[in-house]
């Protein structure tokens, strides 16, 4: 979703945005500008399509200045052209703002503002807004105080700033359910989205809080909130690398994420195990662990793949933990009156930590006294930050669109959680060492794995032009289907369906001819055999079968085109390693098709807004 970034100090700000909206690249988008001041003068370049287009116009005009923002917009209100690009100015060109959310009663304000003289140039809430501000400013207040009026009179999501030709020293942001984050430095002050722009310049930073609005000058940062209390916030310092958010020697940040996963995994694993008593140990989660265990029920929320990995944590956790568990849209959930008491642990799973829909969840959650835990990657997001209690699962930064070493990190956490839990419970210290052991072998069996790259580069080049595929698992593996199946549809826009095998025959076998390949999931468990036949059935249908499982030779070599042979382990970490031929396969086929595997169309990598 939308990018933001900004600079105040004494160097050129140009380069400095440029930088921080390539380093922003990775959340989606489909336009990109910036604005500065310069002397008694408002500048804005802006421009659909990618953040090289506006690099490219603006080496040919005269743009230098201290002050500056920059945006990269995911279109919600009008389309993705020039006009509706952000920065937007108001009527007279004093004023500038970028905004990532949604202002819900823009049109209200809209006409409003139109009955008072205002005129408007592009579709978006965006310029209601700054139009707001500047009928604010104009009856005399301040730009802080401008800005803080007007977000009195806006409801939705916003994480904005703004500068103005008449007080050309400060940048003012604030928040509210997008996320917006200080980077302070030494005479120079940043603004941005998220952490990624600012790595290259500064590690100490501020995270705003809804409902907070700061004023930021070369110097100096100040935070209230809305209601206009003077707040004290503390500077964190954040640990990453710049080589973490580059892509090295990989074409691709995809295809480097899928390839870091041992070393991901080892990451989610690392000081956790306590293997010669079977036990996890969480520091995130001290102090809540009774309380998590005597949960009479488990609700799991979350989107997408990270929904996929919370169904794989219900059958963990039910397996073995023998706490009843629900895993919910977070979408669905926020919107329906969900039954929660205080003996309910909900945990919610954000890679991003900023997903709208996850986070209005969680709130709703905390509202009715339940435990909330949350399992995320972004160190100091707004979803960790929430929780009562959590887990970091220490993937790393992911810039590719697609999840993918974030899903096997979540997957991970569930069973370390699941573990911690079990072992409260009912579990042996025998067996809680077998899943521990089988834990700290996982990143060698998935090294195995990615060794079999060529192998699926090569099974890809026979689907580039499928136009829709199957994908189906049972037990642990069903959830795997479903993100097969996603994986595929993200970033090769071919129709892809996953489901339980066994549902196949309800209805979809229909679909099923010589055109159709269908991708089993086929890890040699308890459910094997049963699989087999669901092969036998698409086979006997002249389907083109991909099978994932150990073994490459008897009755499902016979009845597979393409066999992909992957390591042993115990059942319910077997999702960790079927993923990965998964992934592989979807990138192969993505790439193949000439598509932009790391930003594929339409899609947001945080998505931020309902
Ligand atoms: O950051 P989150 O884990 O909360 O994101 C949830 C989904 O938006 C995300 O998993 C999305 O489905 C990915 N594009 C999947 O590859």
């Amino acid at each position: 979703m939308c990018g933001i970034v900004g600079y105040i100090g004494s160097k050129n700000c140009v380069p400095i945005l440029i930088d921080g909206l390539k380093r922003l690249e990775y959340r989606g988008y489909d336009s990109a500008g910036v604005g500065i001041l310069d002397g008694g003068d408002a500048k804005i370049a802006k421009y659909a399509g990618k953040v090289a287009v506006l690099e490219d116009n603006i080496a040919r005009m005269k743009m230098d200045s201290e002050i500056g923002i920059g945006h990269t917009r995911w279109a919600t209100h009008g389309e993705p052209n020039q006009v509706n690009a952000h920065p937007h100015f108001n009527s007279d060109e004093t004023i500038m703002i970028i905004h990532n959310g949604i202002i819900e009663n823009y049109s209200d304000l809209k006409i409003m503002l139109e009955k008072e003289g205002y005129n408007f140039r592009s579709e978006t809430d965006t310029e209601v807004l700054v139009n707001l501000i500047d009928k604010y400013f104009k009856l005399g207040n301040s730009l802080f105080e401008a800005v803080r009026r007007a977000l009195k009179k806006v409801n939705g999501a916003y994480g904005i700033a703004v500068i103005a030709v008449n007080e050309p020293d400060k940048i003012i942001v604030a928040k509210n359910g997008s996320p917006l984050v200080i980077g302070v430095g030494e005479n120079e002050n940043f603004i941005a989205s998220d952490v990624t722009p600012l790595i290259p310049y500064t590690r100490d930073v501020v995270y705003l809080e809804d409902g907070e609005i700061a004023e930021i000058k070369k110097d100096s940062f100040s935070v209230r909130s809305i209601s206009n209390k003077i707040l004290s916030k503390t500077i964190e310092s954040v640990e990453m690398d710049v080589d973490e958010i580059s892509k090295g020697s990989y074409p691709h940040y995809m295809l480097k994420e899928i390839m870091e996963q041992p070393e991901s995994v080892k990451n989610s694993l690392r000081g956790r195990i306590i293997h010669e008593e079977g036990l996890s140990k969480l520091g995130g989660l001290i102090g809540f662990e009774e309380r998590i265990a005597n949960s009479k029920r488990i609700i799991i929320s979350a989107c997408g793949t990270s929904w996929h990995a919370g169904l794989v944590g219900e059958y963990m956790i039910e397996q073995y933990a023998g706490i009843p568990v629900e895993v919910e849209y977070a979408s669905e959930f926020r919107y329906r009156e969900p039954i929660l008491c205080k003996d309910d642990t909900v945990i919610f799973i954000s890679q991003s930590g900023e997903t709208a829909d996850t986070l209005a969840a969680m709130k709703e959650a905390k509202r009715r006294n339940a435990l909330v835990l949350g399992v995320c990657n972004v160190v100091g997001s707004s979803i960790a930050r929430l929780s009562d209690a959590g887990v970091y699962i220490h993937a790393g930064p992911e810039i590719g669109v697609a999840s993918t070493k974030a899903f096997t990190s979540q997957l991970t956490v569930l069973a370390l959680i699941t573990l911690m839990i079990a072992r409260r419970k009912r579990m042996s210290s025998v067996k809680g060492r077998e899943i521990s052991e089988a834990l700290l072998q996982i990143p060698d069996r998935m090294k195995e794995i990615l060794k079999l790259n060529d192998e699926i580069e090569k099974i890809a080049e026979e689907f580039v032009d499928a136009k829709n595929f199957l994908y189906l698992g049972r037990g642990f593996n069903f959830p795997v289907a479903l993100e097969g199946a996603l994986k595929l549809k993200e970033i090769s826009y071919i129709h892809a369906e996953g489901y339980p095998a066994a549902e196949m025959k309800h209805g979809p076998i229909a679909l099923i001819d010589e055109n159709m390949p269908a991708v089993f999931i086929a890890p040699h468990d308890a459910i094997y055999d049963k699989v087999l036949s669901n092969i036998e059935e698409v086979k006997a249908r002249k389907g083109k079968v991909i099978t994932i499982a150990n073994e490459s030779n008897g009755k499902i070599s016979e009845l597979s085109d393409f066999i992909i042979k992957i390591p042993k382990t115990i059942n319910m970490l077997t999702p960790i390693l079927t993923v990965i031929p998964l992934q592989l396969l979807a990138y192969h086929i993505a790439v193949k098709k000439g598509l932009n595997v790391d930003q594929p169309r339409n899609l947001a990598k945080s998505v931020t807004v309902e």
